[in-house]
């Protein structure tokens, strides 16, 4: 049966600059290449769903802009129902520059644009579809109070809504508690709980951290160290295949997206965050947006070791 997930999210064009490590005499960065494509977290999450097999409808807000058109076009070509993305002339669409350095995020430049604008009122339209899906999954690169609407309406409708707390500082407490899941990156856990990363035991310790804040799921993505799912009192992780990262642009998305299309179809949390290990470490091997398909991630599930609970 074929699962069906929403999202509500940001789209981006992003600029993806390789190396940029070393100074020039004048004090500019050289970067070695480069590739403009188009990101955003709610595309790409979309984007993921799709190619992974679900029926997916994402709502957002571009600009009306070239870069929107593309935007549109990447998430249209990849299967995703976009009719419930605006385009506005008041804004430009949401722009990104990233500087990789082997393989990692060095820094990130973001302007989020026609993204400022996703207002409640864009997702009304969208409602009675987004009812009939198995999850719908939203981030904080879209404003506050428009994923704070979307989080009561869970409540209220019993669609589970999945928050990845990108960007952590507009993520609101309630958003937080309302979740069915929440999906923060290392750097993510350490804004949402204010303890530094530093050390093997501090992603633990944060995700705790995240338990004792009232968070009743919590999964942080660990990249090559998997992740550690936080739920009723338990702490467990879950391992990863081990992977020479040359883009990991987009590997957190491909993990949520991952994580929604496995649990819509049924697998248990474990099952769906081995799973999402596997999509995000096929997805940062290759440079730019890598989509993995079901049949890329399911032998490299089937490789990675079981769970290990530490409390
Ligand atoms: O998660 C990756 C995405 O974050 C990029 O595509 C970029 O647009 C930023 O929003």
């Amino acid at each position: 049966m074929t699962v069906k997930i929403g999202v509500v999210g940001g789209l981006n064009m992003d600029i993806h600059l390789f190396g940029g490590d070393d100074r020039a005499e004048d004090g500019a960065y050289l970067a070695e290449r480069y590739l403009i494509e188009p990101g955003g977290k709610g595309s790409n999450q979309a984007r993921a769903a799709a190619r992974l097999g679900a029926d997916v409808l994402l709502v957002g807000r571009v600009g009306g802009d070239e870069f929107g058109r593309l935007c549109l076009d990447a998430t249209i070509g990849d299967g995703v129902d976009a009719t419930h993305v605006v385009a506005t002339d008041e804004q430009r669409t949401g722009f990104v520059v990233i500087q990789l350095v082997e393989g990692r995020h060095r820094s990130l430049v973001f302007s989020p644009g026609a993204n400022t604008l996703l207002s409640w009122n864009d997702v009304l339209p969208a409602l009675d579809d987004l009812a009939t899906c198995d999850v719908v999954i939203t981030q904080s690169e879209v404003p506050t109070d428009t994923v704070d609407a979307l989080v009561r309406w869970s409540g209220e409708s019993g669609v589970p809504v999945y928050l990845d707390p990108a960007s952590p500082q507009q993520a609101s407490r309630d958003s937080l508690l309302g979740a069915e899941v929440i999906t923060p990156d290392r750097l993510e856990a350490s804004s949402l709980t204010g303890r530094a990363m530093h050390g093997h035991a501090a992603p633990i310790l944060a995700a705790r951290d995240l338990a004792t804040m009232g968070i009743h799921r919590s999964i942080l993505k660990l990249g090559t160290e998997g992740a550690l799912f936080a739920a009723e009192g338990v702490l467990t992780s879950v391992p990863t295949r081990a992977a020479d990262a040359v883009d990991e642009t987009g590997a957190g998305d491909v993990f949520v997206a991952a994580l929604a299309v496995r649990r819509a179809a049924g697998a248990d949390w474990i099952e769906a965050i081995t799973f999402a290990n596997a999509a995000a470490a096929v997805s940062v091997a290759t440079s730019g947006l890598a989509l993995p398909t079901i049949e890329e991630v399911e032998p490299v599930a089937r490789e990675i070791g079981p769970p290990r609970i530490l409390s």
